[in-house]
């Protein structure tokens, strides 16, 4: 089939990708004409596994090409607006300007039997917005929204491979024109028996909100039970592992630390709120204020260990900071519990030395004031204490006998609890962690 995808951020280009991989003819475009030179070269432009093989892959059977002109669209029968929706500034509420914007510049585009899918994160009621703008245009075209459920750093795996497919469609109905249409773009996983729900547009948009405010809220819980394991010496890793033999509550994302960043989770529970207070169902929400209270409380604490495992102050003390994304194996920095904790750990008067195996580059452009190094080891060069604050495989995996010779005191806060405190210990380390005594 023939596919536009419009907007080639984190979502766009690897939906593109693996769009093409699946066989489909596809254009990627975006108004960002830098990202579209380096992915027009088959380079991504962000660090995603996989990602940088499966655009080469595609781009050489000639079935992926990039554009920045939304013309570009016009041919295509089927149209992904991928776009973001970020937090506005100073609000809780959705930043919908893209989402608006690409599709007043897609519709003019759209031919008679077009099908546009909405994939962006948006606020319930969006979707009958766009398809009442799609009418108001000359063609006869319709529209479906389909959450994506993609994890950044497994991002091509999650789209080729998803849990679950959800169309939101106009009639609500299975014999939507709109379904056999995206069956057809979602054949290959279809046919590898992924499930595949058909609803009406609001229970859709709500399906992605709802998914990521239950993930933010079981993090939350466990990072509660862990003030709790604070105040009573209890540790709260076996805590989750224990509860989370049960199947009905299920030990993943039950890990307790620092807590969840990124460019999805925090704004999403907050958008979500601030949706729910127009509709006038704000109290079916409130819960989700504290599960982002909890989350920042854990950056507070754990800039209060790191003072006082500093002595009472940070004015002066030679900070070492392992990791800066908001999670392995993406260089993704946006409200990163990690750079945010270097960044207040700075204000307060010490020096901070971060190192990231992928997210240097992107640090430095939010926070220029922070020094980057290219190792643990060169972090820890004279460091009075080093922070674990992103669990990437080669900080799980440091050796508490030979890592850390040239700091001033060998003292390690594990924010993540990846690391084996016994064995640190063993090799002279004072150790702390959240939640574990
Ligand atoms: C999240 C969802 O998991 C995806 O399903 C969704 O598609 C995506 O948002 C989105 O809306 O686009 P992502 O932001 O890539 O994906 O990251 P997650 O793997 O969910 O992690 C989010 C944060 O939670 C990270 O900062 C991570 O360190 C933290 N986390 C995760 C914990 O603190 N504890 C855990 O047990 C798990």
């Amino acid at each position: 089939m023939k596919l536009s995808v419009i907007g080639c951020g984190y979502l766009g280009a690897v939906h593109a990708a693996c769009m093409a991989k699946m066989g489909h003819e596809v254009v990627g475009i975006d108004l960002d004409t830098a990202k579209i030179e380096a992915l027009a070269k088959g380079q991504a432009p962000f660090f995603e596994p996989g990602l940088p093989e499966l655009l080469t892959e595609a781009m050489a059977t000639g079935r992926l090409r990039f554009a920045s002109d939304i013309a570009a669209a016009k041919g295509s029968q089927v149209h992904f607006v991928c776009v973001g929706t970020p937090q506005r500034k100073g609000e809780n509420a959705a930043d919908l300007t893209y989402v608006n914007g690409a599709f007043e510049s897609l519709v003019p585009h759209l031919s008679d039997g077009d099908l546009v899918v909405g994939k962006s994160t948006v606020p319930v009621g969006t979707a009958k917005r766009m398809a009442d703008l799609i009418d108001a245009g000359t063609a006869d075209a319709s529209l479906a929204w389909n959450p994506e459920f993609l994890r950044e750093g497994f991002a091509v795996k999650d789209t080729l491979h998803p849990d679950r497919l959800v169309y939101g469609v106009a009639s609500g109905e299975e014999s939507d024109p709109a379904t056999a249409i995206l069956d057809g773009v979602y054949a290959t996983p279809l046919s590898e028996g992924t499930p595949r729900l058909v609803a009406d547009f609001a229970t859709a948009e709500l399906v992605k909100v709802a998914a990521n405010s239950f993930l933010a809220t079981k993090i939350s819980f466990i990072n509660a039970m862990a003030e709790l394991c604070e105040a009573t010496g209890a540790d709260v890793t076996k805590l989750a592992d224990a509860i989370g033999h049960d199947v009905r509550i299920g030990r993943r994302f039950l890990n307790a630390g620092l807590g969840f960043g990124g460019g999805c989770l925090p704004k999403d529970i907050r958008a979500f709120m601030a949706r729910a207070g127009e509709l006038g169902a704000d109290e079916a929400l409130t819960f989700l204020r504290e599960v982002d209270n909890i989350n920042i409380r854990r950056r507070r604490r754990m800039v209060e260990l790191t003072q006082e495992i500093c002595g009472g102050t940070l004015a002066g003390a030679r900070v070492a900071v392992l990791g800066a994304a908001f999670k392995p194996d993406s260089d993704d920095v946006r409200d990163s519990p990690a750079l945010d904790v270097a960044a207040i750990i700075g204000q307060r008067g010490a020096t901070v030395v971060v190192t990231d195996p992928e997210a240097i580059h992107t640090a430095q452009r939010l926070r220029p004031e922070l020094t980057y190094v290219e190792t643990a080891d060169e972090a820890a060069k004279g460091a009075d204490v080093v922070l674990l604050l992103t669990e990437w495989k080669q900080f799980r995996e440091l050796d508490p006998t030979t890592f850390g010779d040239t700091m001033t005191g060998k003292r390690i806060l594990d924010g993540r609890n990846v690391l084996d405190p016994a064995a640190w210990r063993a090799a002279g380390w004072t150790y702390r962690a959240l939640g574990r005594p």
